[in-house]
């Protein structure tokens, strides 16, 4: 067994874990953090994604040892005082999801993605979520979703086709309508 100290969700742990433990092991078996999933296990889908020292990986690829000394964050360590991550509710909004078994790690990537490029094209979000798998949403709501929670995350009106979100009432219509 080795000893490693890791800041999991901003919580400090102080773990002993066999050398060959998985870190998606390590967050789901032994922190009980099952927000993070298993889609794969051979590093295709990218389900398991985290962020580890602020940068998106797939958790079943990286050994728990490996962390020892970082900063690791999860889906379940987003949001702040009880309100979802622009990113997380922009998914809600726009429909980026189905089952919702890919939306944790996809929401992982894209939030990596936007902190390189706030401003992504369609094309940009494709190419920067392509590590990350989804079954069923044909990723257009997806691609939506992530533009959606970029335009916001930059303080301007999402220029984003929401026809698949037609119960989203935009903010200057909410304005008219009062
Ligand atoms: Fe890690 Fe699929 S479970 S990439
Ligand atoms: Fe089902 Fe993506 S929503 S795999």
């Amino acid at each position: 067994m080795t000893a490693i100290n890791v800041r999991v969700d901003g919580a400090a742990y102080a773990d002993d874990v066999e050398p060959r433990t998985l870190l998606v092991h390590y967050l789901r078996e032994t922190l009980g953090k099952v927000g993070t999933v298993v889609g794969c296990d051979t590093s295709n889908c990218g389900a398991c994604t985290v962020h580890l020292d602020g940068q998106a990986v797939k958790s079943c690829t990286v050994f728990a040892v490996q962390a020892d000394g970082c900063s690791v964050t999860t889906i379940e360590g987003l949001g702040s005082g009880g309100s979802l991550h622009p990113v997380q509710r922009a998914f809600t909004e726009m429909h980026g999801l189905q089952c919702g078994f890919c939306t944790p790690g996809m929401i992982m990537a894209s939030i990596d993605l936007l902190a390189e490029n706030p401003d992504p094209s369609d094309d940009e979000v494709r190419e920067g979520i392509e590590g990350n798998l989804c079954r069923c949403t044909g990723y257009q709501n997806i691609v939506r979703a992530v533009r959606h929670a970029a335009a916001e995350m930059r303080g301007t009106q999402a220029e984003v086709d929401t026809a698949a979100a037609d119960h989203v009432v935009r903010a200057d219509e909410k304005a008219a309508q009062a």
